[in-house]
């Protein structure tokens, strides 16, 4: 640990989420990014810009690796772990490593959803947070009108906590959202 967040920039950690792995995202990642941005889901319910350009795709992996060394926002890509196809993104961001707080974040490539995906991603995600980065604490905000999130957080044993007003996206508008924590010690915040 380097004053209380390990030396993040050059670690490429395989996170285990059987049957899938969350890897960092590379350069050669870009075309499948740029093609499985475009999806209107993604863009209404995450800052995923919208249109989404092939500069928004090479932005977004230039700043992954920024994050990655400052350890503000970890991005990860969620891939098959038998065959390597990518899936999804899945994000620890705005980690404070005073109080050693994160929240998650996550999209599935439209075809990738349906099975289970992101909630095995987010239970995979939150071990590894808690047990190599040593967090107690990751929160999960869903939109109100997105309920295949909101059960994501459920499935994957995050707590409901209640609503909190306008910080989630909506497509153009703010949304208010639902707050869901999860914390190391299992103990109720
Ligand atoms: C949200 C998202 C990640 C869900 O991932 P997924 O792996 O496909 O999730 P699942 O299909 O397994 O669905 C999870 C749960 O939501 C339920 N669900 C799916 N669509 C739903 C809908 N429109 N309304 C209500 N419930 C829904 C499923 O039945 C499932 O419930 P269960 O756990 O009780 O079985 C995916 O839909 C996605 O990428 N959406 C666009 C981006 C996004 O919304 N990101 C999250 C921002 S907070």
């Amino acid at each position: 640990m380097n004053g209380g967040w390990p030396p993040l920039a050059w670690m490429q950690p395989i996170v285990a989420a059987w049957p899938y792995e969350l890897r960092r995202w590379t350069g050669a990642d870009l075309p499948w990014l740029f093609d499985a941005a475009q999806d209107a889901e993604v863009q209404r319910w995450t800052s995923v810009p919208s249109p989404y350009t092939l500069a928004d795709a090479l932005g977004f992996l230039g700043r992954a690796d920024d994050h990655w060394a400052h350890g503000t926002h970890l991005h990860l890509a969620i891939t098959s772990a038998d065959t390597g196809l990518l899936l999804g993104n899945i994000v620890l961001k705005d980690i404070d490593w005073s109080y050693r707080r994160a929240e998650v974040g996550y999209w599935l490539a439209r075809d990738a959803r349906g099975n289970g995906v992101a909630s095995t991603a987010v239970v995979g995600l939150t071990a590894w947070a808690f047990g190599e980065l040593g967090l107690d604490t990751i929160e999960l905000r869903a939109a109100v009108g997105n309920l295949a999130s909101q059960a994501v957080a459920r499935r994957s044993g995050y707590l409901h906590m209640g609503m909190e007003p306008g910080g989630c996206f909506d497509g153009d508008t703010r949304s208010d959202n639902a707050l869901f924590v999860i914390r190391r010690d299992g103990v109720r915040p």
